[in-house]
């Protein structure tokens, strides 16, 4: 793991996407020049005492020097975060975690499978971007065969929650929708998505990134093992202090006990004992 920094960054946006959900960036190009997609950020919302905990958020796409993230307004730390305003400076921490594992020559595999659940798509993205860096063509059926393929699936409740679908088409991205009510594209559970995609095409080269709520990456998990298919997941877990020291986030793995923020956030599937 690279060195881990705590510095002031001027806020550049704190805009709203849609609904509860807030895009904000931050100037912070010491972090933004070495993060990597699945890390995080911590935030301290508020130069106050209140809310004293710093907050976790995934980086959701780096521009130049610039961290965008992704945050759902759901309690008083994202509610007094949403109020801030460009210009200010923000108290963040950064980069932490592990990241996910994505070169090819470094998995030996070439079909990527991005799945997110809600929220989820909130590190997918950056990981999109870095995969089109390596000239990652999607499934459209023109790329070469030899060449990395991804293919993204986002799962939501409603047609209305559905996350990022243009981000991840901009990147060039072929995107499958799945809804619990079937309001929009597949009507089920993004990981039901998923096994009738890997039945449609050859997985043998493949590799799963997965992104959101605990009981679909356990399914996640299982899908991965019944095709043989190497899945990273990233693990939300609540954290405290976000880098290590309070055991507040820990998983039961293979390997013991390990600290979702530190030796996580992303894991291998098969470690994670569910
Ligand atoms: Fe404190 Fe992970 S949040 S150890």
């Amino acid at each position: 793991m690279g060195k881990i920094l705590q510095l002031k960054a001027k806020l550049i946006y704190n805009k709203r996407v849609s609904g509860r959900y807030l895009h904000l960036a931050v100037e912070a190009p010491k972090i933004a020049n070495v993060a990597k997609p699945g890390q995080f950020i911590e935030v301290r919302v508020s130069d106050g005492l209140e809310p004293f905990l710093r907050r976790p958020f995934s980086v959701h796409s780096i521009r130049g020097g610039q961290i965008e993230i992704l945050y759902e307004v759901f309690g008083r730390g994202t509610e007094v975060l949403s109020q801030r305003k460009p210009e200010e400076s923000l108290d963040i921490i950064g980069p932490l975690g592990n990241g996910f594992d994505y070169k090819p020559q470094a998995t030996g595999h070439r079909l990527q499978v991005l799945v997110a659940g809600g929220m989820g798509v909130a590190p997918l993205t950056f990981l999109a971007e870095r995969l089109k860096k390596l000239q990652a063509p999607c499934l459209s059926g023109r790329q070469a065969s030899s060449k990395l393929q991804a293919l993204v699936l986002i799962g939501a409740k409603t047609k209305k929650e559905i996350l990022c679908e243009k981000e991840f088409q901009n990147l060039g991205c072929e995107v499958k929708i799945a809804t619990d009510d079937g309001s929009r594209g597949f009507k089920g559970y993004v990981s039901n998505l998923l096994i009738k995609v890997l039945s449609t095409v050859d997985c043998r080269q493949s590799t799963i990134y997965a992104c959101g709520p605990k009981p679909m990456l356990k399914e996640i998990a299982r899908v991965s093992k019944k095709y043989n298919i190497p899945a990273q997941i990233s693990l939300e877990e609540h954290m405290a202090c976000g880098i290590g020291a309070c055991l507040g986030c820990v998983v039961n793995t293979k390997n013991g006990y390990q600290r979702v923020c530190k030796e996580g956030p992303v894991f291998d599937a098969e470690k994670i004992i569910w």
